[in-house]
């Protein structure tokens, strides 16, 4: 799946009279937008949006890592590897080891996080180079026992403006500087999951109000003099297929739901099963718009298995299928 990324990049100016590690220093904003599929931005008006990359570069779309998914794609892009290399590999995750599970957002262990070490912990451990950030996934975790100088604890209650102000106030004040930011929101993702990107009268009035939100950011970084001096990237953690009640892969026309766990959802779905062999086999022939893989199976250009947390069955459902245990969607 594919998604936007849209590289904005402005001289760093030198203002007279300025401070000057202020004003010397690289800074870079990087900004996701949950779930902004690529094609949003030819299907739908973005005014805000089309000024921003006037001034920058577009990169059309990248190709993301497996599986798409937001915890652990946001993790491959602040630490520049694959999900095995980096351990966020899902979700929802178990360690068989130490019987721990992992849900995103609420979860505050550092296990999961400490086989990697994202850009914000990086920049921090720099002299004179601190980390901000209005929520990224992990930036509330005390990841190698550090987190960014300022954070916000993950809450989807919090406006988009009050984490732009927030990450405004951090930037413009500080010493040492903010030379590195994270600034997260839940939309697109959430109302493209409620209502499927292809209802295009809602996405048409979900995609306005983020350009509208983009928007108030730009607009802030101008009246707060940040707008020349900091390098912003907008982009977003995967695309979004539109999936139907027609299209259900029911599992539990295949198998009884007491031979396996499922640890991680729909559209790749991890299994932890009691009994390898009898559930492979099960699940192997469960649909003809299914894949499933046996851990030691998963095809090599996915990068996909050098890692313990990686469940011993994964199920990957065609574009547009969703796996369910019957039709209801499982909790
Ligand atoms: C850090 O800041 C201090 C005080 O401004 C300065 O003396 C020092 O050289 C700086 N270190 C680096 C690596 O820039
Ligand atoms: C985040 O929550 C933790 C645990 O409740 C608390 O110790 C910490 O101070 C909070 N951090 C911020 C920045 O609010
Ligand atoms: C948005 O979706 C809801 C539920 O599917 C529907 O009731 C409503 O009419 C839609 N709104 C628009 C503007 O299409
Ligand atoms: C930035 O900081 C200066 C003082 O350091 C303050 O006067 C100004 O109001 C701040 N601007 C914003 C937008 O926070
Ligand atoms: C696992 O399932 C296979 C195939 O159904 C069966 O032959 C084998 O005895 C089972 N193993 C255990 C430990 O139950
Ligand atoms: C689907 O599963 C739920 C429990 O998750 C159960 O209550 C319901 O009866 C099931 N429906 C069918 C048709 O089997
Ligand atoms: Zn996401």
């Amino acid at each position: 799946m594919h998604l936007i990324l849209v590289f904005f990049f402005h001289g760093i100016i030198h203002c007279s009279g300025g401070n000057s590690v202020y004003e010397s220093v690289p800074r870079l904003l990087l900004v996701s937008f949950d779930g902004f599929r690529a094609d949003y931005l030819k299907k739908y008006e973005f005014p805000n949006l089309q000024d921003f990359i006037k001034d920058g570069v577009l990169v059309e779309h990248v190709t993301n890592v497996f599986i798409t998914k937001t915890f652990p794609n946001h993790y491959s892009i602040v630490t520049g590897l694959y999900e095995e290399s980096h351990g966020i590999v899902a979700n929802e995750m178990f360690d068989a080891a130490t019987k721990k599970t992992f849900s995103p957002f609420s979860d505050r262990d550092p296990f999961w996080w400490n086989e990697a070490v994202p850009i914000w912990v990086t920049n921090q451990w720099q002299e004179n180079k601190t980390s901000a950030s209005a929520m990224w996934p992990g930036t509330d975790i005390k990841i190698h026992n550090t987190t960014p100088h300022f954070y916000m604890n993950y809450s989807s209650a919090v406006h988009f403006n009050k984490r732009v102000e927030n990450i405004i106030a951090w930037l413009n004040h500080s010493n040492p500087p903010v030379t590195f930011a994270t600034l997260y929101w839940e939309e697109p993702d959430a109302s493209g999951h409620k209502y499927g990107p292809e209802d295009t009268k809602n996405m048409t009035k979900v995609l306005k109000e983020v350009d509208k939100l983009i928007g108030f950011l730009i607009e802030k970084l101008k009246t707060s003099k940040l707008w020349e001096k900091i390098n912003i990237i907008i982009t977003s953690d995967h695309g979004m297929a539109q999936c139907s009640t027609d299209r259900l892969i029911k599992l539990d026309e295949c198998i009884d739901r007491d031979k396996y766990k499922l640890i991680d959802k729909s559209p790749v779905a991890a299994i932890l099963p009691n009994n390898e062999t009898y559930v492979y086999n099960l699940l192997k022939n469960c649909s003809p718009h299914m894949k499933v893989y046996l851990k030691e199976e998963i095809p090599d250009q996915y990068h996909y298995h050098h890692n313990k947390r990686i469940q011993p069955i994964i199920l990957v459902a065609d574009e547009g299928w969703t796996i369910v245990h019957n039709e209801s969607l499982p909790k």
